[in-house]
């Protein structure tokens, strides 16, 4: 008999898209066939996101599709997957067209849920643990430009930052045996892969402590570095209060670690951040940033805003303008505020700030973002970089793209190269989200 057949959809953030690959290795280890295509598929997986209520409704619209897709073909089956499964359990058996729900660390029971699911009960599993780092599972890549990878280190958080769901539908930090990191990435850079990313939720207080190996991780990004100068190392997402001086010389001390760091502020008002539970001032942020660029001088830095948080007021918003201003962030990711139920803000705090003041104040830091990225990105006009080559530009066949150790964006001329060269490049012009340049060898 041919195999069965499964589709995967994934919402949400990178570790959502590494968590689909392990979901993929596991499903076909039990004999299931991935496809990529939902019409011929025999069974739904939808990987999800609880960060913001948007995130979520985007969800809902999606079983809405499937749900057409079932009267269609009555034998299949939907499956859903990751933090909503924790967060709504039940929510979703009650809708008549989910057959599994499974939580982020229950996907090595997948396959028996899928039979139960089959027998014709609903299959649910929205255990969390404190131990499950799927370690022992090479992940099936789908991102397929076979050039940079993701690498999961470390799972859950246990930062409980107030506006935060991730602690809840996640569970708490746990951290990955270093030697299975090790060997997944050996194993990525023999098939010809050149870039991995390191991700955690909140990457940089990876520790891991037995077997009489004692390792932090500026201590795994080492060895990470060391296994050839040929493969460029990043990681994310940090949290300020990680982020060590002795990281930061590691980083200085080898050129593939790439120069670039993504350190969510949410906010320059230090109410704000106490409110937060964020455990920095508005002042350490910007020490750790003066320690950046004194360290790692040609060093970008990215990061996320969260606009509208409870109490939030004109003097707080201004120092989040303000703080922008004096970092000059290269990238940002910004955010209305949106509550979460059962977080702490939601338990203790009033989420005031009516809708279109959010939204106010939203786009004011977007303007002023696109202005201060544009001015980061004119600076690296005339610079030389090294561009690791990602694949053809999506705006023609003659040009490629690929990124600088800084994570910026650069479309060149193909002439003779392929995607996983690293090639030399002036930059010639930008525009706030891409640079543009000319090959020079
Ligand atoms: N509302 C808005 N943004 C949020 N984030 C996390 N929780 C919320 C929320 N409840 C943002 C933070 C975080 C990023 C991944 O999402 O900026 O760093
Ligand atoms: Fe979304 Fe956060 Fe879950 Fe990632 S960990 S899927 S961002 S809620």
């Amino acid at each position: 008999m041919e195999n069965k057949t499964f589709y995967i959809e994934t919402y949400g953030c990178q570790m959502n898209v590494n968590d689909s690959e392990v979901v993929a290795a596991i499903m076909k280890t039990a004999g299931y066939r991935l496809t990529e295509r939902m019409t011929e598929a025999d069974m739904i997986f939808i990987n999800t996101c609880s960060i913001r209520e948007n995130a979520e409704q985007r969800v809902w619209g999606r079983l809405d599709v499937f749900r057409l897709e079932k009267r269609r073909n009555p034998g299949l089956l939907v499956g859903v997957l990751g933090c909503m499964a924790e967060r709504l359990k039940k929510q979703f058996l009650e809708k008549g067209i989910v057959d599994m729900v499974v939580g982020p660390d229950a996907y090595r029971e997948l396959p028996l849920l899928v039979a139960e699911a089959e027998a014709g009960q609903k299959g649910i599993n929205v255990l969390l643990s404190c131990e499950e780092t799927y370690a022992d599972i090479s992940p099936v890549r789908m991102d397929k430009n076979g050039v940079s990878a993701f690498v999961s280190i470390m799972r859950g958080c246990n930062n409980m930052c107030a506006y935060c769901v991730v602690p809840y539908t996640r569970g708490a930090e746990r951290s990955r045996h270093p030697e299975s990191i090790l060997r997944e990435i050996r194993e990525l850079f023999a098939q010809g892969y050149r870039e991995v990313t390191l991700l955690g939720q909140n990457v940089n207080s990876y520790s891991w402590a037995s077997d009489a190996v004692n390792l932090n991780f500026a201590q795994l990004l080492e060895q990470v570095a060391q296994i050839n100068p040929l493969l460029r190392v990043r990681f994310a997402t940090s949290h300020p209060k990680d982020m060590s001086d002795e990281l930061l010389f590691t980083m200085a001390k080898y050129p593939n670690i790439c120069r670039h760091i993504h350190l969510p502020v949410q906010s320059g008002s230090t109410r704000m951040l106490e409110l937060m539970n964020r455990k920095y001032t508005r002042e350490i942020y910007l020490e750790r940033i003066a320690k950046i660029r004194e360290i790692l001088p040609d060093t970008a830095i990215s990061t996320d805003i969260i606009a509208g948080f409870c109490t939030e007021s004109l003097d707080d918003h201004n120092d989040t303008l303000s703080l922008m201003k004096e970092v000059g962030f290269d990238q940002a990711f910004m955010f209305q505020y949106s509550e979460r139920p059962n977080t702490k803000a939601a338990r203790h705090l009033k989420d005031d700030v009516p809708p279109e003041e959010k939204t106010r104040c939203l786009n004011e830091i977007i303007a002023l973002h696109n202005k201060l990225s544009l001015q980061a990105n004119k600076k690296e006009i005339g610079q030389q970089r090294e561009v690791l080559v990602e694949g053809l530009s999506k705006r023609s066949d003659e040009a490629l793209f690929g990124r600088t150790s800084q994570n910026k964006v650069v479309i060149f001329p193909k002439k003779d190269y392929r995607i996983g060269d690293y090639v030399q490049v002036r930059i010639e012009r930008c525009s706030s989200a891409t640079l543009f340049g000319v090959p020079l060898d």
